[in-house]
């Protein structure tokens, strides 16, 4: 086993892929951009949707590169060994080109040959798919495995909760896959020990999809247009398994956040199981937020979306620096280690340190505001409870303070104790978790369909939001800039800079001037170049890409030219009528505009 680093994991996995046949594209920012079924890029393949459903892409069929992804779902769960809510995924892709049995030959060579990581081969345990009503068992990859040496007692045949890998949106491209664990050799929990039954014996690095069938909205699996293999592997847990670590943060990448830390408050982590998750909460959250506030895409926290994310993110790691004796301003020196770990690979990150360091501080200010307000509420709702004689203060009022104020129902409880009184926890797990599924809903509705709905529909939306960004710099200005859109079949939202509110009057004469180019039935073409081309000839390119990437670059007509992944419209008669339905600000210094096609 080799004792890679991160950066010597990156290299060497590109390395590899690239020997055989693979470009290395860039990674693509963390906000996703056209796609409404997700927040974040969650997974390497989510900016690839479109060419896994066969648009093509500029690089060919076969692919690789680094991801930096967030997946926010398992947010409470963070603290313990594996957790993480950002971490970046090395991923291989077939487009249409190679399937299941190079696929995982090259996972085997990887793992286990001298050009890879060096595992023994009897450390790996894998898992595939045990077939349902719909999908027959993945005997195949069984089969593969088993050539190359994996024992039958090695191999699990696991149900679609553990073996089918889907974006989170409804609808999309699909499949069955084989994820690959490491026996950390420690005891087995039970006779029922096996990967993925979470007791931490089986670590899982890396997962092969064979991504062969598209989600339809009326629930059936209908096979894709081409075969495509999407793998990810995580990078903190990989080297941490390659260094004979047991959990990721004691791997270099976390090392100089946790010496801040140990700096600021004094403590060790290890000192004690709370010291030990508020240190390991603290690194994860403020490392997503940095990311997320130094993206190209960057946001700000909010009440809504990816603001509201890192809003919970910032917050939840005040909270735990309150339980390490950490005053406002703590996120400095921390955010500051993170920006110097990363920024090499991430050159994003210094180019926005002062709007990382001045929003993750303004953000710890605010939640302290807050917190005060809450905590005048529960002295008035003490001092009432008091003078009733009342002893137990309600689930639905602990939830009122940590919904309204953010107050944490360990704080409720804490102060209540010192008052002795007691607070309805079962309350206050029920309300908490009704809000839970409420908002669960409420994010599948709001999050269906996408560039994963690869219908008509939307591929004119994505054509018409070319015909407004244009029109609006030719009304507004040329400082109007994209910061964000986001497609389903019904209708085109985009965000973009402009500080005061866009008049009637200009509402009017943009919407007039996208309808002008329909009428006129411009052709939408296509063209190949690298991003100082793109740039040197015109076009709109919010992309970061290495030196000699090629990049789609759409015309239509003379109107409008911009790099986008597609798909679009052939030309712009198909479009229909263009109507703004709605617009409003979205955060400081951005607009946001609402539009149907009719
Ligand atoms: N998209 C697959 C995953 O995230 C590889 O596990």
């Amino acid at each position: 086993m080799n004792a890679l680093t991160a950066e010597q994991l990156r290299a060497l996995y590109l390395e590899f892929f690239a020997a055989r046949g693979h470009r290395v594209i860039s990674g693509s920012s963390l906000i996703p951009q056209n796609d409404p079924t997700v927040l974040f890029t969650t997974a390497g393949m989510h900016p690839l949707v479109p060419y896994i459903l066969g648009e093509s892409h500029p690089a060919g069929r076969r692919l690789c590169n680094c991801q930096k992804c967030i997946r926010t779902g398992d947010i409470d769960s963070v603290g313990d060994a594996g957790h993480l809510t950002f971490f970046e995924m090395l991923g291989n892709w077939s487009l249409g080109d190679y399937f299941k049995e190079e696929a995982i030959a090259w996972s085997f060579e990887f793992l286990t040959g001298p050009a890879g990581l060096g595992f023994s081969a009897e450390q790996l345990f894998v898992t595939v798919f045990q077939g349902d009503d719909l999908v027959p068992p993945d005997e195949e990859s069984a089969r593969l495995w088993k050539k190359l040496g994996i024992p039958e007692q090695r191999i699990f045949f696991l149900p679609k909760a553990d073996n089918w890998w889907g974006p989170a949106g409804q609808t999309g491209p699909c499949g069955p896959d084989t994820e690959m664990f490491i026996d950390i050799g420690k005891p087995a929990c039970g006779s029922a020990c096996r990967p993925g039954c979470g007791c931490g014996k089986y670590f899982e690095i890396w997962n092969d999809v064979f991504m062969q069938y598209e989600k339809t909205a009326d629930g059936r699996y209908a096979p894709l247009k081409q075969n495509n293999v999407d793998t990810g592997m995580g990078v903190e847990r990989t080297i941490a398994m390659l260094q004979g670590k047991m959990s990721v943060y004691e791997t270099e990448l976390f090392a100089p956040v946790l010496e801040a830390l140990s700096a600021g408050s004094g403590k060790r982590m290890g000192e004690s199981e709370t010291v030990t998750r508020a240190f390991r909460v603290i690194a994860d959250h403020l490392r997503s937020s940095v990311f997320i506030l130094g993206d190209e895409q960057g946001v700000a926290p909010g009440n809504l979306g990816q603001g509201y994310v890192l809003r919970r993110l910032i917050r939840r790691s005040v909270r735990h620096a309150k339980k390490l004796g950490l005053a406002v301003g703590f996120s400095r020196p921390i955010a500051e280690s993170i920006i110097g770990q990363y920024s090499r690979v991430y050159p994003e990150l210094e180019k926005h340190r002062e709007r990382i360091l001045g929003e993750l501080v303004g953000e710890e200010e605010k939640f302290e505001k807050t917190l005060a307000q809450g905590l005048q509420e529960l002295g008035k709702v003490l001092a009432q409870m008091k003078a009733h004689a009342q002893t137990v203060v309600s689930g639905r009022m602990a939830f009122r303070l940590y919904d309204t104020y953010g107050f944490p129902v360990e704080f409720t409880r804490e102060i209540c104790l010192e008052e002795g009184l007691t607070v309805d926890q079962a309350g206050f797990d029920q309300a908490f978790a009704k809000h839970q599924e409420l908002s669960r809903a409420g994010a599948e509705k709001a999050f269906k369909g996408g560039l994963a709905d690869h219908s008509d529909a939307t591929t004119r939306l994505h054509t018409a939001t070319h015909l407004l960004h244009r029109s609006l710099q030719h009304v507004l200005g040329g400082h109007v800039q994209q910061k964000g859109s986001n497609i389903t079949a019904e209708r085109l939202r985009f965000d973009f800079s402009h500080t005061a509110k866009v008049t009637p009057d200009e509402l009017q004469r943009v919407e007039a001037m996208v309808n002008q180019a329909i009428r006129d039935d411009l052709p939408v073409t296509l063209e190949l170049m690298t991003l100082d081309e793109a740039r040197a000839s015109g076009a709109t390119a919010l992309f970061t890409a290495k030196y000699g990437e090629q990049l789609k670059v759409y015309s239509i007509g003379d109107f409008s030219k911009e790099a986008c992944g597609g798909p679009h419209v052939a030309r712009t008669s198909e479009l229909g009528k263009f109507r703004i339905v709605k617009e409003e600000a979205s955060s400081a210094g951005v607009r946001r505009i609402r539009a149907v096609l009719e």
